[in-house]
């Protein structure tokens, strides 16, 4: 396994919420998206901007991992957001609504004036890039190439399925194809893709199977919207008891049939070769990662 971050969980927090913001330190996401967009009425951006850059000097968020979401580059706002959240300790900057590669250098030289202006080393930010478009989708991979900072990739459905024509639907065919385009794009550049918002922040089994459908198209985390909905994530992108005990059957046998020259042997009545065998160290690294099984 790579050394890149891996977040199961990130909270979007609305930026000019001072009390959502104050909450957030307490909250059990692996990272934080301070939000200054969507999330954003045009008239609170700037009273936004304020409140997120006192939040992340304020200390309130040492030890966590923390994004800014700025607005998008057609919004011309981005290089105001940029100017006022680019603070010591910042992680990175989530783009929204990416369309070409030509966005990510745009984004690129603009993250090297704010390093600059804020005295941090080029290349401290990293970037979140989201999709949220047809025509964005279809040039993803040039996209995820266009950037060294990335740590994560992602579809924003909303808005997707908006320019899409259509909406979303409880069973979310029309977002299978882009999930998983999403998936094997992150993963041909080895960074981590992040599933989409589940808006219904009161129904957690419909949460639940969004994120197993999520987990099994190559997705590593979500992102979520509620406080409510951080734990049923974190879990389903955790590795469970079964397969945490599954994984240590198979490398301890696995590990020993090398010993004994051998490339694939039975565990449990089922084969075991390379690939599964690589996939048991993989949910151990992931356990060791999340405390579980220990
Ligand atoms: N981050 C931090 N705290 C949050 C939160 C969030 N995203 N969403 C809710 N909370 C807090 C509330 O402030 C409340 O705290 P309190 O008990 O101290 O008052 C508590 O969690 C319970 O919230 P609840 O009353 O159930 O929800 P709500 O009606 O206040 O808010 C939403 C519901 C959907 C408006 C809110 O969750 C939200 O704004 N989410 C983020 C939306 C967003 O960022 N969208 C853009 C990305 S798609
Ligand atoms: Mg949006």
């Amino acid at each position: 396994m790579n050394s890149q971050p891996i977040f199961r969980s990130v909270l979007y927090v609305p930026g000019n919420r001072l009390r959502m913001l104050a909450k957030a330190p307490t909250l059990p996401a692996d990272a934080f998206v301070l939000d200054l967009e969507d999330s954003v009425p045009l008239e609170e951006k700037a009273e936004a901007r304020r409140l997120v850059r006192e939040a992340l000097i304020s200390g309130a968020f040492a030890g966590r991992t923390v994004l800014v979401r700025v607005n998008s580059l057609p919004s011309g706002l981005t290089a105001d957001d940029l100017k006022e959240v680019v603070v010591p300790g910042l992680f990175g900057v989530d783009v929204p609504k990416v369309e070409s590669p030509e966005d990510v250098r745009e984004v690129e030289e603009l993250l090297a004036w704010a390093e600059g202006r804020a005295d941090l080393p080029r290349g401290t930010l990293r970037v979140g890039i989201g999709i949220e478009s047809p025509a964005g989708l279809l040039r993803a991979e040039a996209i995820v190439r266009a950037s060294r900072r990335l740590v994560s990739l992602s579809l924003g459905a909303e808005d997707f399925t908006f320019n899409l024509g259509t909406q979303r639907s409880s069973t979310g065919e029309e977002l299978f194809l882009p999930r998983a385009l999403i998936a094997l794009t992150a993963r041909a550049v080895d960074v981590q893709a992040l599933d989409t918002i589940y808006p219904d922040f009161r129904d957690p089994e419909g949460l639940i199977r969004e994120a197993r459908l999520a987990r099994q198209l190559g997705f590593t985390g979500k992102y979520a919207i509620h406080p409510d909905q951080l734990e049923p994530i974190n879990r389903v992108f955790t590795p469970d008891e079964a397969e945490l005990r599954w994984a240590q059957e198979v490398v301890e046998a696995y590990d020993a049939a090398q010993q004994a020259g051998l490339g694939s042997i039975a565990v449990g009545g089922r084969m075991v070769d390379r690939p599964i065998y690589e996939r048991a160290r993989r949910t151990l690294e992931l356990a060791a990662r999340w405390g579980v099984g220990r």
